[in-house]
């Protein structure tokens, strides 16, 4: 079985993240889903959320591409991660593309290109108008 593992906040769930997590699952049999912590948005993101972690989780699970959501509480924590989860592919939109480069040690690395004009930021500031 394939496994293939992502990152993010996924808050206010919208159509970029559905297109992201459908082409990340293509890629495998078994999606996890490493979700962003209020905490680590906050501290590390510089982000908040709408929604909080057991709220986001909840959309995410009920997703049928997606197999199982674990926090994401460190940027440290991908390595242990694609250990423990025995990972063969990490996937994330290339608006991260090269950053995560240093786990091709461990997994193969995916960039997928992001679904143009929409995001939670511009949500947020179309719903201010
Ligand atoms: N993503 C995407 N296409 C979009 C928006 C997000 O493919 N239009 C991807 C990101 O590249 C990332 C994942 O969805 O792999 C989660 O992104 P996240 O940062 O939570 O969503 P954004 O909408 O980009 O949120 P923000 O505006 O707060 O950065």
């Amino acid at each position: 079985m394939k496994k293939v593992i992502t990152y993010g906040t996924f808050d206010l769930l919208h159509y970029g993240h559905v297109n992201l997590l459908q082409r990340a699952k293509s890629l495998g049999d078994y999606l996890i889903v490493g979700l962003s912590t209020d905490e680590f948005n906050w501290n590390m993101k510089h982000k908040k959320c709408y929604f909080g972690y057991n709220e986001r989780r909840r959309l995410l699970e009920a997703i049928r591409y997606v197999d199982l959501v674990i926090p994401e509480e460190s940027w440290e924590q991908k390595i242990s991660d694609v250990k423990e989860y025995k990972i063969d592919t990490f996937v994330i939109g290339d608006d991260w593309k090269g950053k995560f480069d240093f786990l091709k040690d461990y997994c193969e690395v995916v960039y997928l290109p992001r679904t143009p004009e929409i995001s939670t930021t511009q949500i947020k500031n179309d719903l201010k108008k």
